[in-house]
């Protein structure tokens, strides 16, 4: 039996809707250009800050990109949020494919312009640099620009190996959520002056190898900004590290009040007051654009 009804698609009346979900137009093409890494690097030449917020399906990150957020990562977060897993560390290749592939799907329907990150989620790159360079080309392949490993020290080699064969790198330092159980918890890293010297020099080591971002997660804020003014070819991209780094980036569900456990200290949640999901990622894309989010006082250490 056929479909009772085809709504019209409210975000362009010409064309027909589908019951179930319509992703949003695209702004016309000769406003957006493709995000790529010499723009990033534009971006960040006069001081503007770059966003970044996670996706796992099409429409949301159609939505994330029609509200103007420069970088989309699909992040083994999926693990906790989509999975309902208790930590990232479950997360498979495949899983993360998957959703790359829905992410990247849903880009090319809305002639969308955001910078891809897939994550490599546990296990798919620690053995080897072969592994590792197996495990980055299934997410480059699935649409994925650019690939993220966490951890420094053992790391560096394997980004030097990804980043020479042509496969653009962000790295990850502070809390690195897979090595959670060796962490003992989901706690600020950084704060003896032993760890901090630790991170300096890894994530210098790292910039050297390639490494073109660096997601600083849970690091302190003043940490973060010294961090930021010493890598100069390689972005920062904080989360609850302070409003010095070169951009931000939330999981989703929580900047849209959605969690399912204890919101951390570092959130806001830009859904309050706004009318649509849209409207609260550019809230958020204007907050951090004009430096009121994160608020150091509030969602830092
Ligand atoms: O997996 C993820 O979503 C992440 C962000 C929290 C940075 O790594």
């Amino acid at each position: 039996m056929g479909l009772p009804h085809t709504p019209m698609n409210p975000a362009n009346p010409n064309t027909p809707g589908t019951p179930y979900g319509t992703l949003p137009s695209a702004s016309p093409l000769p406003q957006r250009k493709p995000i790529s890494l010499p723009r990033l690097n534009e971006m960040r030449d006069r001081d503007e800050k770059i966003t970044m917020l996670t996706a796992y399906d099409a429409t949301f990150a159609a939505v994330a990109d029609s509200a103007g957020v420069e970088c989309l990562l699909i992040g083994d977060s999926l693990g906790m949020v989509c999975q309902g897993l208790a930590s990232t560390v479950g997360v498979t290749l495949e899983t993360m494919c998957y959703h790359v592939e829905s992410v990247t799907r849903g880009l090319r329907r809305v002639q969308g312009t955001a910078w891809v990150i897939g994550d490599l989620p546990f296990g798919s790159y620690h053995e080897s640099k072969e592994q590792a360079i197996r495990s980055a080309s299934a997410l480059m392949h699935a649409g994925a620009h650019m690939v993220k490993l966490e951890g420094g020290g053992w790391t560096t080699e394997t980004v030097q190996f990804l980043v020479d064969r042509g496969i653009p790198v962000c790295a990850h330092l502070g809390l690195t959520p897979q090595t959670v159980h060796a962490l003992g918890g989901y706690r600020v890293q950084g704060r003896s002056e032993a760890e901090a010297h630790r991170m300096k020099t890894e994530a210098l080591a790292l910039q050297h190898a390639g490494a073109s971002m660096v997601v600083l997660e849970m690091v302190p804020a003043a940490l973060s900004s010294e961090l930021t003014a010493q890598l100069t070819h390689c972005h920062t991209i904080g989360i609850g590290s302070g409003n010095g780094t070169a951009g931000q980036v939330l999981v989703m569900h929580d900047m849209l009040g959605i969690g399912l456990g204890k919101t951390p200290k570092f959130v806001r949640n830009f859904m309050e007051g706004q009318p649509s999901v849209k409207s609260a990622m550019a809230a958020y894309v204007a907050a951090v654009k004009n430096s009121s989010f994160p608020d150091n006082a509030l969602h830092a250490w």
